[in-house]
C-alpha cells in the first residue's frame, strides 16, 4: 500500500486521481499520450443501451474559468462497448474501470448495468442520474429523492459490485438525494455533475448552444462543488467521489479535506490532456510540504478542526 492509496469500495486504488466521465472517452486516445495504467482508475463515457449521436453543434461554449457542454450522451451503446471498447481497453489498462451508465428508464438503467456487471474489468458500476443535457432521463432522476431511490433500488438488484451514484448539483438541497441513494442500497456517491447554464451571442442574438441550454464545468465550479461535498459526506455514511473544476493537487487536498475519498478530473483533461499525470506528480510534493504521510489519512479532515 503506497502513501497516495485509498481504498474505495473494498478495492485498492493507487492513488485517488479519477478521470470524470465524458472526459476521457473510452481511454484508448490518452493511452497514445501516456501510460494510463498511472491512474488511480477512470471512468468511461455515459453508455446507453442504444448508440446515440448526442445533441446537434454547437454543442461546447467557453466561459470564465470553465467550459458549457451539451454532447447530449453520445456513446456507441452498450454492445459496442462491450464487444469492441472494453477488449481494447485490456490492451492498455490492466485496473479495474468505472463503468459509467446512463439512461431515460429505470428499465435501461437496470439492462446496461446488468450487461456491463458482466464484464471482469469492470470493478465499479457509475450510475449518472444527473445529465442535464437530455430530456426524460438522465437529470429528472436525480432532482427527486424517491426517483434516485427507485434507480438506485433496480440496479442495486443485478449488482454486487460498487455502486456509485452521480449527481447533480442541479438541486435546492442535494444531501437529501444521496440520504435518499444510501438508504436503496448505494454504496458511494460522485458529486458534483455539471451546473446547468447558458451563453448569449451577442452578434445573432440568440444562445450559442443549439441545446439552448448546458453543463458548466471547470474552476468556476469548484468552491460550488467542495461545499455540497462537505455537506454530503457529513450526511451519508458511504464513501464521497468529488469533482468539479479539480485542476491542481491543491485542490484533490481540499477536496479530500472536504470529505471525498477520491476525486475525479473532468474538464481539466479538455484543456491539458496531461493533467492528471501532471497532478499526481505535484501530489507527494505538496504533501510533503503539508507534512501529510498518507493521503487517506486526510480524508474529512476538515471536519474534525
Ligand atoms: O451531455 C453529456 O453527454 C453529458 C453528460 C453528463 O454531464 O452527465
Amino acid at each position: 500500500m503506497g502513501r497516495l492509496s485509498v481504498n474505495l469500495c473494498g478495492i485498492e486504488i493507487d492513488n485517488p486521481l479519477i478521470p470524470a466521465s465524458g472526459t476521457f472517452g473510452y481511454g484508448q486516445e490518452y493511452a497514445e499520450l501516456y501510460d494510463i495504467n498511472c491512474l488511480g482508475t477512470f471512468s468511461f463515457k455515459g453508455t446507453t443501451l442504444e448508440p446515440r449521436f448526442g445533441n446537434p453543434a454547437p454543442r461546447i461554449a467557453e466561459a470564465p474559468a470553465g467550459l458549457l457542454n451539451s454532447v447530449g450522451l453520445q456513446n456507441p451503446g452498450v454492445r459496442k462497448v462491450i464487444e469492441e471498447e472494453l477488449p481494447k481497453l485490456r490492451t492498455v489498462f490492466r485496473k479495474p474501470v468505472i463503468a459509467n451508465v446512463s439512461g431515460f428508464s429505470i428499465d435501461e438503467y437496470v439492462t446496461v448495468c446488468e450487461k456491463l456487471n458482466r464484464e471482469e474489468q469492470v470493478g465499479w458500476l457509475e450510475v449518472n442520474v444527473s445529465c442535464p443535457n437530455v430530456h426524460g432521463g438522465g437529470m429528472s432522476f436525480g432532482t427527486d429523492p424517491s426517483a434516485a431511490a427507485a434507480v438506485t433500488r433496480a440496479v442495486r438488484a443485478v449488482t454486487d459490485k460498487p455502486l456509485i451514484l452521480k449527481l447533480t448539483p442541479n438541486v435546492s438541497d442535494i444531501t437529501e438525494i444521496a440520504l435518499a441513494c444510501e438508504e436503496a442500497g448505494a454504496d458511494a456517491v460522485s458529486l458534483i455533475n455539471t451546473v446547468l447554464a447558458m451563453r448569449i451571442d451577442l452578434k445573432t442574438r440568440k444562445p450559442v448552444l443549439a441545446n439552448v441550454t448546458g453543463g458548466l464545468s471547470g474552476p468556476a465550479v469548484f468552491p460550488l462543488a467542495l461545499r455540497m461535498v462537505w455537506q454530503v459526506s457529513q450526511a451519508v455514511h458511504i464513501p464521497v467521489i468529488g469533482l468539479g473544476g479539480i485542476c491542481s493537487a491543491e485542490n484533490v487536498m481540499e477536496m479530500m479535506l472536504a470529505g471525498a475519498t477520491a476525486v475525479q478530473i473532468g474538464s481539466a483533461n479538455l484543456k491539458d490532456p496531461y493533467a492528471c499525470p501532471r497532478i499526481l506528480a505535484e501530489l507527494p510534493k505538496l504533501m510533503d510540504r503539508l507534512g501529510i504521510v498518507n493521503i487517506q489519512d486526510i480524508i474529512g479532515g476538515a471536519h474534525h478542526g
